[in-house]
């Protein structure tokens, strides 16, 4: 027997996590405006809002909003009094977003800070915005390791980082490669490596989204 990874992930979403009309009219809208399917899979979503939910994030920090798809899935995890903060640098992202979050009835919950993200990540470090509980970074690889930082700046000991799109179909081992976006992803893991502050890993994934990966980060304790 012989069956495609896709296939798989088709399968587990449909006993794990079946149809959802907010997420569903989410992609649609997505599509409707011109947004790429760039969005996290269903599974990795409902993997973002698992590992928040377990730790007890009440404060979420994320970078790329693109439509909002991850922002629901980490939105729902959050407590009654709890707060997302997205960053977006295309304003026309950030309105399919805001329509798509307020649809899925948890737009109350989260801010979408228009800019590039480096800019507002300095802002909020000089205004001490943080402690944030966890950090999901999905935005432009190649300020990954800028992203990387700013997260480490503003998060608790304990906390959470993850980096979407670290494996790339395997092109992240490239030590040739000229691609910004790879670069910028083995930086990160070169800093990663080097930070006392971090315990990371990552993990490979495949599905619907092709072969691609998570790094998955914990805020040592002082
Ligand atoms: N997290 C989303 C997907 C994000 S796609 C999801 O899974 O649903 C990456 C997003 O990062 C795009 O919307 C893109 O416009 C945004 N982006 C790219 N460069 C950026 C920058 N410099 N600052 C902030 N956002 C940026
Ligand atoms: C791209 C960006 C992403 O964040 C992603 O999950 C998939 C693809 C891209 O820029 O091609
Ligand atoms: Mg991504």
């Amino acid at each position: 027997m012989s069956v495609a990874s896709a296939e798989v992930d088709a399968w587990i979403a449909d006993r794990l996590i079946g149809g959802d009309p907010a997420l569903d009219k989410a992609l649609a809208r997505n599509a409707a405006e011109g947004l790429p399917a760039i969005d996290v899979s269903a599974a990795q979503g409902k993997l973002l809002h698992v590992l928040a939910r377990s730790i007890g994030a009440w404060r979420i920090l994320e970078v790329g909003t693109l439509g909002g798809y991850s922002t629901i899935w980490l939105a729902r995890a959050l407590p009654d009094h709890g707060v997302l903060v997205t960053l977006e640098i295309d304003p026309h992202h950030a309105e399919v977003a805001r329509a798509n979050l307020d649809a899925a009835g948890i737009g109350d919950k989260v801010e979408i800070r228009v800019g590039p993200a480096v800019e507002t990540l300095s802002r909020m470090e000089t205004e001490s915005e943080g402690p944030f509980d966890f950090v999901f970074i999905d935005a432009d690889k190649p300020n990954n390791v800028a992203y990387l930082k700013a997260a480490l700046a503003l998060a608790r000991p304990g906390a959470l980082i993850i980096v979407d799109n670290v494996v790339r179909e395997g092109r992240v081992t490239d030590a040739s490669s000229i691609d910004a976006a790879i670069l910028g992803t083995r930086a990160l893991f070169d800093v990663v490596a080097a930070e006392p502050r971090l315990t990371a890993t990552a993990i490979q994934t495949v599905g619907a989204k092709g072969w691609d990966g998570f790094m998955i980060a914990v805020v040592n304790d002082e």
